[in-house]
């Protein structure tokens, strides 16, 4: 179908053959010999292009266009003037005039203008459906993406209190009885397996309520000295029954800092199951911390894990923090949330977690910071956690 072409001008003659012109051609042509004229075929009709005289006897072509602009943004305007001055040109090019033709009307040029003046409107307007078809496409990820948010929030809440039920239970049951070995060892089992859901549970609920933007740090002030020997005991044990030495480097008597300490053991937690999983029997996990200088010169609590073990190959440096993503090879029964979560947790406080290793088989080392400023310095002479 040949575009429809508005042709404003109040010279008859000029008007009728413009029409006749682009009528053999195919054109769809409708006539207006004012502007008033023009708004009305422009509030009844859209026109894919709009030839506009620049003096017509009821207002100027400019004026005009103005008006019809605020109807729609589309139309192509080209615009007809005897004597084309400069600050008509500019006038018409703020006004989004596609292109300018001077009277007399040659109309080889006229028919070339209204072809290119065509194709720039279907690019607008298949730009304008693909933005429309991608805004739709983003809304409705946008709905998934807090539905599957929702979701895993109320299911992973829900498996949570089931969890601890059957917890509760299962301890009360374990007091009242007298097991044999048979039965302990089965006992044991259970036990293990309940504790092992449990942390898989407390990782998604974590990751859920940073999902949702509902993650809330409870910050106070401790000794971080006081907080690794804590926090070491643990892994200490799990370290020495896989035959990985575990030793620290700690500074002495590190100032106490401003943060949500059960976050920042969290933290530790993750990055030292991680090290002494991936260290070979035999290997070394080293635990560092110490104050340094930060940017702007605030100073910085630094925690370091090192292992001598797998290490990470440099294309998978990134990858390991994202949610869910595991390396090569691992065993089930984990979520690949640690990293992730851990991130969140330090960035929370305004600090950094990042790792280096200098490849396949030759160790890596996690880090992060803890600014001393960073979740209100002042409260950090209150009593310690
Ligand atoms: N110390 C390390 N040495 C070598 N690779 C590591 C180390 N720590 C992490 N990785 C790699 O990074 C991946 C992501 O670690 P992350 O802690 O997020 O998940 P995960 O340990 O696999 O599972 P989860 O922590 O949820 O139990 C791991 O699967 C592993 O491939
Ligand atoms: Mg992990």
């Amino acid at each position: 179908m040949k575009a429809k072409v508005l042709v404003v001008d109040d010279d008859g003659n000029m008007r009728e053959s413009i029409s006749d012109n682009l009528e053999m051609d195919g054109y769809d042509v409708v006539q207006a010999a004012s502007g008033a004229e023009a708004m009305a075929a422009v509030h009844k009709d859209f026109f894919d292009v709009i030839l506009m005289d620049y003096n017509l006897t009821d207002s100027t072509g400019i004026e005009v266009i103005k008006r019809i602009r605020q109807i729609n943004a589309d139309s192509q305007i080209l615009m007809l003037t005897a004597h084309a001055s400069l600050d008509t040109a500019i006038k018409a090019i703020q006004e989004s005039v596609a292109d300018f033709l001077s009277k007399p009307v040659d109309f080889d040029k006229l028919k070339h203008s209204i072809v290119r003046a065509c194709e720039r409107l279907r690019l607008i307007q298949e730009n304008k459906a693909l933005v429309e078809h991608l805004r739709g496409a983003n809304e409705q990820l946008s709905r998934l993406n807090a539905m599957k948010s929702k979701f895993m929030s109320m299911a992973s809440h829900d498996l949570s209190n089931s969890l601890m039920t059957l917890q509760v239970s299962f301890e009360m049951l374990s007091q009242t009885m007298r097991p044999d070995e048979e039965q302990i060892k089965r006992m044991r089992y259970i036990s293990n397996g309940i504790g092992q859901i449990a942390r898989l549970i407390e990782d998604l609920v974590d990751w859920a309520s940073i999902e949702r933007g509902q993650f809330r740090l409870e910050p106070a002030p401790f000794s971080p000295n006081r907080m690794l020997e804590e926090v070491l005991v643990g892994p200490q044990a799990r370290a020495q029954a896989r035959g990985v030495l575990l030793s620290t480097q700690f500074e002495p008597n590190l100032a106490p800092v401003n943060a949500d300490k059960r976050r920042i053991a969290q933290v530790l937690n993750n990055l030292l199951e991680n090290a002494i999983r991936h260290t070979p029997k035999g290997g070394q996990v080293v635990v560092l911390a110490r104050r340094i200088a930060g940017d702007l010169g605030k100073d910085e609590l630094e925690l370091a894990v090192r292992d001598s073990g797998e290490g990470i190959p440099s294309e998978e440096l990134d990858k390991i923090f994202r949610s869910f993503y595991q390396g090569k090879g691992q065993q089930g029964g984990r979520l690949g949330l640690g990293l992730s979560i851990s991130r969140e947790i330090v960035q929370a406080h305004q600090g950094r977690l990042w790792v280096e290793s200098p490849g396949p088989g030759r160790g890596a080392t996690f880090l992060f910071t803890i600014p001393y400023a960073a979740v209100g310095a002042a409260r950090s002479q209150a009593a310690l956690k």
